[in-house]
C-alpha cells in the first residue's frame, strides 16, 4: 500500500554542509533501494519532509530517523494513502531557504517565520503540491 508521511523535526545543532550532504547522500542511496521518494525542506533550524512509498517500507525508515541525534522535537504532521506518488523523480531533493526559494516559504505561512509545527494538513499537501512545480533544487 502506497503511503505519504509527513514530519517536521528540529535541528539539533548547527548543520554545516557536510551534515547536510551525509544526510542527503544516506537518503539518496537507502531509498532508493527501499523504493522510497520524498523532498526535505531546511528552513530557519526545522527540517520538513515528506515521505512517500511503501508503508512498512517508510515506517522503517521514520523508525530510524526518530534515532538520528541530529535532530529533535520529530512530529508527524500528516499521515495518508495515496494514489499515486509526486516525486517520482527524487529519492530525495533538498530545497532550502536560498532567496529563490523564501517567497514560497512565505506563502504558505502565517508569520514571518516558517513553522510547519502550526501549517493544517491541507496547507501542508498545498505547500507540497507547489515544492514540486516551482523552486530551485540543490544537487
Ligand atoms: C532530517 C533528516 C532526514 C533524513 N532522511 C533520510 C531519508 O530519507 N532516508 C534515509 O535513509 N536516511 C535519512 N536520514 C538519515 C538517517 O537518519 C540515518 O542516518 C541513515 O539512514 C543511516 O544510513 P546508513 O546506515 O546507510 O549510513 C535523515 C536524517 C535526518 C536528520
Amino acid at each position: 500500500m502506497l503511503i505519504q508521511l509527513t514530519y517536521a523535526s528540529r535541528t539539533a545543532r548547527a548543520l554545516g554542509p557536510a551534515d547536510i550532504k551525509d544526510i542527503l547522500g544516506a537518503s539518496q542511496r537507502n531509498n532508493l533501494k527501499a523504493g522510497i521518494t520524498g523532498s526535505l525542506c531546511l528552513n530557519n533550524g526545522i527540517f520538513l519532509q515528506q515521505l512517500e512509498g511503501d508503508r512498512a517500507a517508510v515506517n522503517a525508515l521514520y523508525h530510524r530517523l526518530l534515532k538520528d541525534i541530529r535532530h529533535r522535537d520529530t512530529a508527524v504532521l500528516d499521515f495518508c494513502e495515496i494514489p499515486h506518488r509526486r516525486f517520482t523523480g527524487w529519492s530525495m531533493g533538498l530545497l532550502t531557504s536560498v532567496e529563490a526559494n523564501r517567497q514560497l516559504f512565505l506563502k504558505y505561512s502565517s508569520s514571518a517565520d516558517f513553522d510547519p509545527y502550526s501549517m493544517s494538513t491541507a496547507t501542508l499537501r498545498s505547500f507540497f503540491e507547489e515544492v514540486m512545480q516551482n523552486v530551485r533544487w540543490l544537487e
